[in-house]
């Protein structure tokens, strides 16, 4: 398939499957293009939708949104998230009427320089709003290009960029620029989707690499996972033979799982038995569960669970708000971490 037949291939497509009634394709100036593509960079399109209409409601041109307060244009951001964006776009107008006499210019390389338009978005503007020559690489446009290509390799990695980026420059059209543009986004979004790309009705399937591995999901490849470092604690699940009742204490609010309710905790090493004899009673059975991993954005937790039934010896244990016995399906109900609840169940099944 040579360049030419790529863009045709997609245009075709679109024609009959692409979308063409989003309320930043009605209308189109590059005011409400751009708003609708710095709201989109990391929000779905159907939660955009409303907050596109509102924002064009009381900001119907970039000269509204830049004499607008920033506090006024986060105030309409408010739920959309990354709030920087949000700053960026308010920031932007106000370039765009100081220094462009508020006309969006038709450039990516000057576009690419305002607050908050990457080399992509800059691209998408050029095309979608000025229908010239521009191509985009955006998330999905990558997905759509590794797969053609049979790229394996993180699209993260500059030299994977480049690669992707000389394929978008290149199939890129000179006809239809907006057209070509809006049906790679909807190609990526409803068709070679993340997980379930739908090959059999896909335009490209007949030259595709990834097609004809069956695994077309697998490219591109993910980013390379850090070692995490891991760490290792016993959680210490004391059953009070009295009443059934079992031990948990809250956790300072700092720190992992802050508030939530937890079972002791101690070091790999150190002598449970012993440590749940001196501290709660007599040990009337002691077990090891099966240790489980539970991980954090920065390390794994292999979680060693001691289940241990007691007999109440006296009265050691201060008992205060902050640690206490709870009946066992009393606990379910507490603010707890996900391990925690996952034993707590296992202890009920
Ligand atoms: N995501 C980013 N830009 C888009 C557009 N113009 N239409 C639909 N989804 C998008
Ligand atoms: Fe994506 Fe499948 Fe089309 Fe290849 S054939 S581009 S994997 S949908």
């Amino acid at each position: 398939m040579n360049n030419e037949a790529f863009a045709q291939a997609i245009l075709t497509w679109f024609d009959h499957s692409g979308r063409k009634h989003l309320p930043w394709q009605q209308q189109k100036t590059a005011y409400r293009v751009w708003v609708s593509e710095i709201m989109l960079q990391q929000t779905q399109v159907t939660t955009v939708i409303p907050y596109f209409e509102r924002f064009m409601q009381r900001f119907p041109t970039v000269n509204d949104l830049a004499s607008a307060s920033q506090d006024e244009v986060l105030q309409l951001w408010a739920g959309l998230g990354y709030y920087a964006r949000g700053r960026n776009l308010h920031k932007c107008a106000r370039k765009i009427v100081a220094e462009y006499c508020g006309e969006f210019p038709d450039d990516t390389t000057m576009l690419s320089q305002l607050p908050g338009i990457g080399q992509s978005t800059a691209g998408a503007i050029v095309s979608i709003a000025y229908n010239k020559r521009a191509a985009i690489l955006d998330g999905n446009v990558k997905r759509v290009l590794a797969r053609f290509h049979g790229i394996a390799d993180w699209p993260g990695k500059t030299v994977v960029a480049k690669k992707l980026w000389g394929y978008a420059e290149s199939y890129t059209p000179y006809q239809r620029c907006a057209d070509y543009t809006q049906a790679m986004m909807d190609l990526g979004a409803t068709l070679c989707t993340r997980s379930q790309p739908a090959c059999n009705i896909c335009p490209l399937q007949k030259d595709c690499i990834a097609r004809q591995t069956d695994n077309p999901q697998n490219f591109p490849g993910k980013k390379p996972k850090k070692r995490l470092p891991i760490k290792n604690t016993q959680m210490l699940m004391i059953i009070n033979t009295d009443d059934n009742s079992v031990w948990l204490q809250k956790r300072p609010p700092q720190g992992i799982w802050g508030g939530l309710w937890s079972f002791p905790e101690l070091e790999q090493d150190d002598d449970s038995a012993n440590y749940i004899q001196q501290h709660f009673g007599r040990v009337v059975h002691y077990e090891n569960w099966t240790p489980f991993r539970h991980t954090f954005s920065h390390y794994h937790l292999n979680i060693q669970p001691v289940y241990a039934l007691i007999e109440k010896t006296g009265n050691r244990i201060s008992e205060s708000s902050k640690k206490q016995w709870f009946d066992q399906q009393q606990a379910g109900t507490l603010g707890l971490s996900a391990p925690v609840k996952r034993l707590l169940a296992k202890l009920l099944a």
